[in-house]
């Protein structure tokens, strides 16, 4: 049998896990939900969503992934040979969803880092964004083709992707990360130190933290809670059941979960500092009340901040180009975790070379990515995201959770992650596991098709949404499908 690739040290393996966690939504989703939802008051869902289903999951994910040392088609193939269309599901709607337009997303970031150089963007941020830059067309429908600079920029990010992932486990994704890592956190210190200085960023930082503890009976800041521990954490993805594959035989899953969970937390409230400062900054100087000036999202990152970094005494450009290369090391680190999920579980399966998977799916991966690239892009991107995060995502997790903790069962899996660890883990993880976490799950999706049936997302038409939304989700699973059923060309069970 082929001997499986190992991450070389046991730093770089968490270095690598937390680059895949950290990503875009701890910079501009995190802060401004946290923002919306009763600022410091929602430390308390979040540390209670964080405690209660994120690690548990993160030590879900990682025991499976190092007990049956397999990507999740693989390791779900041996739990029951059915369930390995999930596994295929699962990688296959993160990868041709999920990450076509993670990267479409960066590609605008290339080219704003570029345009940093000469502030491009001008006067009127939110004209030249959607005008001059995407040239957003009428509605999701109106393709009509795509700027040359938004392409180029979304193929040097595929390029990086498949550069980093050629090379393998310990000399790509794991060299990768050691170098993005550190310099990220370098940089949103230092952005983070900078915008605080700036008059005004007090504004910003108090109206981050102030603790409304109110809005605690309100359902949807617990929802919002539960979801984002899910998305930024990066489970339900099949993500941390591939890395942890790659692991050695003795590992401490409880000890490195929870350091990289804690982690990930510390870094999105020391990105919202930054953030909130700079929006503090902005709402003083513009004379605006802050909640005028408070955003998140693609709004927040391409028309917000170049707005306020027009407005910014001196170091225009190098505080530009920190904030650009902040957001893109966050987010290849992220992305070439999505990738390697799905390319494991090519190598598992067809025993295809590393190198040949890898070029094969950045090409097809690319080439569909473009639709996101297009003038319409930025409508395909928000109705997308939605639906694979709101249902999608819950979904697997849920049916993931359902065949590890209840058809492997916990006890076994607890039992493997304390024979392999020094640090035991205590039979509370499996209430957690077996009754717990599906049922936030279950909630959660009960929580987003009411909210949709409701009120049909973003304005957009019924059936734009059905075709997109829905349609994209049909698409991933006759993908997966098509997978499942072609044949293994490896004995499953032999590990
Ligand atoms: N966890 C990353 C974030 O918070 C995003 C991500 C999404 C990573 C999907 C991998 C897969 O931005």
């Amino acid at each position: 049998m082929l001997e499986r690739d190992q991450w070389k040290s046991r730093v770089g393996f968490l270095l690598a896990v937390i680059g895949s966690a950290i990503g875009l939504g701890n910079i501009w989703r995190f802060p401004y939900l946290a923002y919306r939802n009763g600022g410091g008051a929602f430390l308390i869902p979040y540390i209670i969503a964080l405690f209660s289903v994120g690690i548990p999951l993160m030590i879900m994910e990682q025991g499976i992934g190092h007990a049956l040392r397999g990507s999740a088609p693989l390791a779900f193939a041996r739990i029951r040979r059915r369930w390995e269309l999930l596994g295929w599901w699962i990688v296959t709607f993160v990868t041709f969803g999920i990450l076509l337009y993670y990267t479409v997303v960066l590609g605008w970031c290339a080219n704003y880092l570029a345009y940093s150089f000469t502030l491009k963007w001008g006067a009127n941020t939110q004209n030249f964004f959607e005008h001059t830059f995407l040239g957003l067309s009428k509605g999701p429908f109106y393709i009509e083709g795509f700027h040359l600079v938004v392409l180029v920029g979304v193929a040097a990010i595929w390029f990086i992707n498949w550069f980093i992932i050629y090379r393998g486990i310990s000399k790509g994704i794991e060299l990768a990360n050691k170098v993005m890592m550190p310099l990220l956190f370098l940089i949103t210190v230092a952005l983070a130190a900078w915008s605080a200085s700036l008059p005004g960023a007090m504004v910003g930082i108090r109206a981050y933290f102030h603790p409304n503890f109110e809005v605690l009976k309100t359902p949807s800041v617990w929802i919002d809670a539960f979801g984002q521990v899910f998305f930024t954490l990066s489970l339900g993805m099949g993500i941390m059941i591939a890395y942890a594959s790659y692991l050695p035989a003795r590992t401490e899953i409880k000890r490195n979960s929870l350091i990289i969970c804690l982690a990930n937390c510390a870094f999105g409230i020391l990105a919202g500092f930054g953030v909130f400062a700079t929006l503090g900054f902005m709402s003083v100087k513009a004379g605006l009340p802050f909640d005028k000036v408070a955003s998140g999202g693609p709004g927040l990152a391409f028309v917000t901040y170049p707005q306020i970094i027009n407005q910014l005494p001196f170091g225009r450009t190098a505080f530009a180009v920190l904030f650009f290369m902040s957001l893109i090391f966050a987010g290849i680190t992220s992305s070439i975790s999505i990738l390697e999920a799905f390319i494991s579980g090519l190598i598992d399966k067809f025993g295809s070379s590393r190198k040949k998977a890898t070029t094969v799916t950045c090409v097809i991966g690319f080439a569909l990515s473009l639709i996101f690239a297009t003038h319409a892009g930025l409508y395909w991107v928000d109705i997308v995201d939605h639906f694979l995060n709101r249902y999608a995502l819950l979904v697997g997790g849920l049916l993931e959770t359902v065949l590890i903790a209840w058809i492997y069962r916990s006890s076994r899996l607890r039992g493997h992650i304390n024979a392999v660890g020094d640090h035991k883990l205590g039979i509370w993880w499996q209430y957690l596991v077996i009754i717990w976490v599906p049922l936030v799950l279950i909630s959660l999706l009960t929580a987003s098709i009411y909210g949709s049936v409701r009120s049909p997302f973003g304005g957009y038409e019924w059936n734009v949404l059905a075709y997109i939304g829905f349609g994209w989700i049909l698409a991933t699973l006759i993908i997966a499908y098509v997978f499942t059923r072609l044949n293994w060309k490896r004995v499953v069970d032999d590990k």
